[in-house]
């Protein structure tokens, strides 16, 4: 008896069937090291056909066709390069929000989600709220805050106009646009004295350069270096944003760092060190690691 490999068994010369294609790509994903390939090869085909994964599931005998094919191929040799599906889908949910991602910017991790339940929690109650996204990326914290506290008013700062171009449309597509200010920004440099804000919460970059290279390619070959790089021990900007902090703080107001759990005890240390703060509390993100520590201001 003779066998043939699914694709070639489900071939005809019109098409492929969606079920042979599917196990074919998954097979490829796998070989190419991507750690989710049967998810990767569903939302793949899912793009290129205009429908959803569900469909897929109760449509195993549709028929891919050609030029659809062709497309498949070529978002699926993106992704055996270890491109992030984000990029390659154009977004990625968070906070139940879909964010325009693109390569200048990181793609919003669901631990940072943690800042944005610390300052609803911290701010629920009050009404006009000032909030400062500091290294803002895609908007994700600062626009997540937005859509919880209707009458906040959010700033977002970054660094990279590449970034802030994405968190503009971002900001604009969910309809915070008249409540949102963004500025290109060396941290606070951009701020005027007397500035103040409710509420500060920052994602900075908080990787020891000496890591980069050993996390994952989707990681370290295509998500920008500026968005992961804090120097020598990855602690560059929190020591920065710790010291400089207080200055824009409203009397009594918060300020939240996302960092790694091996930070958290010299950042705490700096924070009592700098003598403005009058309270600390470390934050557990949902895998119960030390994640966000919040300070709050004289
Ligand atoms: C870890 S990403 C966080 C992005 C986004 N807040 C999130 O959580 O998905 C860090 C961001 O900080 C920005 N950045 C790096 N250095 C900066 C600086 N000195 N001042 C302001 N932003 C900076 C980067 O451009 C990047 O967008």
């Amino acid at each position: 008896m003779t066998t043939s490999p699914p694709a070639a068994r489900s071939e005809t010369k019109t098409g492929t069937r969606v079920c042979a294609l599917l196990s074919c790509l998954e097979k490829r994903l796998a070989d190419a090291g991507v750690d989710s390939p049967g998810l990767d090869a569903r939302l793949i085909l899912a793009v290129v056909l205009g429908c959803d994964r569900a469909h897929l599931h109760a449509h195993p005998e549709k028929m891919v066709f050609p030029e659809e094919l062709a497309r498949v191929e070529s978002l699926a040799q993106r992704r055996m390069a270890r491109e992030p599906m984000a990029y390659i889908m154009g977004e990625r949910e968070f906070w139940s929000m879909s964010l325009l991602v693109s390569p200048g910017v990181l793609i919003p991790r669901p631990e940072t989600e943690l800042l944005v339940e610390r300052a609803v929690a911290l701010l629920g109650k009050k009404g006009q709220s000032r909030i400062l996204d500091l290294c803002a990326g895609s908007g994700a914290v600062g626009l997540a805050v937005a859509s919880e506290l209707p009458k906040a008013r959010v700033t977002l700062l970054d660094l990279c106009s590449k970034a802030l171009g994405v968190a503009r449309r971002n900001a604009e597509r969910l309809g915070f646009g008249s409540r949102t200010g963004l500025l290109v920004s060396d941290l606070f440099g951009v701020l005027a004295k007397g500035d103040e804000f409710d509420l500060i919460a920052s994602n900075p970059p908080y990787v020891a350069t000496g890591e980069l290279d050993g996390l994952m390619p989707e990681v370290s070959s295509f998500e920008p270096r500026i968005a992961l790089d804090g120097g020598a021990d990855g602690m560059d900007l929190i020591r920065r944003i710790i010291e400089e902090a207080p200055a824009y703080l409203a009397r009594g107001g918060f300020l939240l760092i996302e960092m790694d759990p091996r930070q958290m005890t010299e950042a705490e240390a700096l924070s009592e060190e700098q003598g403005s703060y009058r309270s600390a509390r470390r934050h557990n993100d949902l895998a119960g690691r030390e994640r966000v520590l919040e300070l709050q201001g004289a």
